[in-house]
């Protein structure tokens, strides 16, 4: 387990991109945390850690987007659905081994494919800009 503190957005944004360059193909990360946490922000620097320059943006309107980089990268945003309907979007079918899956409110899912390491994104009132990322699975074990 590897514990992250940041105080902006742009800090969180260096961590993703700092994890992108030990991502590995089949790697998935289960991004936990409330509205405004920062897992987009986090997954936007991934994104760009992995020599995407297009603009990330949420994928809630469309669930999942998918970017070419050094590795192919499936964006994915469950918010809006329940856990069953995730079911009917067979995350497994829509997997690619030779690539990563960053999935944002992964609790929605009862079951992910891929080599999972969890993301949990916290913070506490009082302090707007400070994010507490614990990272486990796994990535972190590379990490370190
Ligand atoms: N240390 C920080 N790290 C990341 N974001 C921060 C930080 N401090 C403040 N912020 C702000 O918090 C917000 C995070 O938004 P973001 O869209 O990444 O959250 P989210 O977890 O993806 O939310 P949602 O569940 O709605 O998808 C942004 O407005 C960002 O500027
Ligand atoms: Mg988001």
């Amino acid at each position: 387990m590897r514990e992250f503190v940041t105080i902006s957005e742009s800090e969180t944004r260096d961590l993703g991109r700092g994890w992108a360059e030990i991502l590995e193909p089949a790697d998935t990360l289960a991004i936990y945390g409330i509205l405004g946490s920062g897992k987009t922000v986090l997954i936007q620097g991934i994104i760009q850690g992995l020599g995407v320059t297009d603009r990330v943006q949420s994928p809630s309107f469309v669930l999942i987007r998918t970017y070419a980089g050094r590795l192919p990268v499936r964006h994915v945003d469950l918010y809006r659905l329940q856990t069953d309907e995730v079911e009917g979007l067979y995350l497994e079918e829509i997997f690619d081994e030779s690539g990563v899956m960053l999935v944002e409110w992964a609790e929605r899912a009862r079951y992910l494919p891929g080599l999972v390491s969890e993301v949990n994104i916290k913070y506490n009132k009082g302090e707007e800009n400070q994010r507490r990322i614990k990272l486990e699975g796994p990535l972190a074990e590379r990490l370190s």
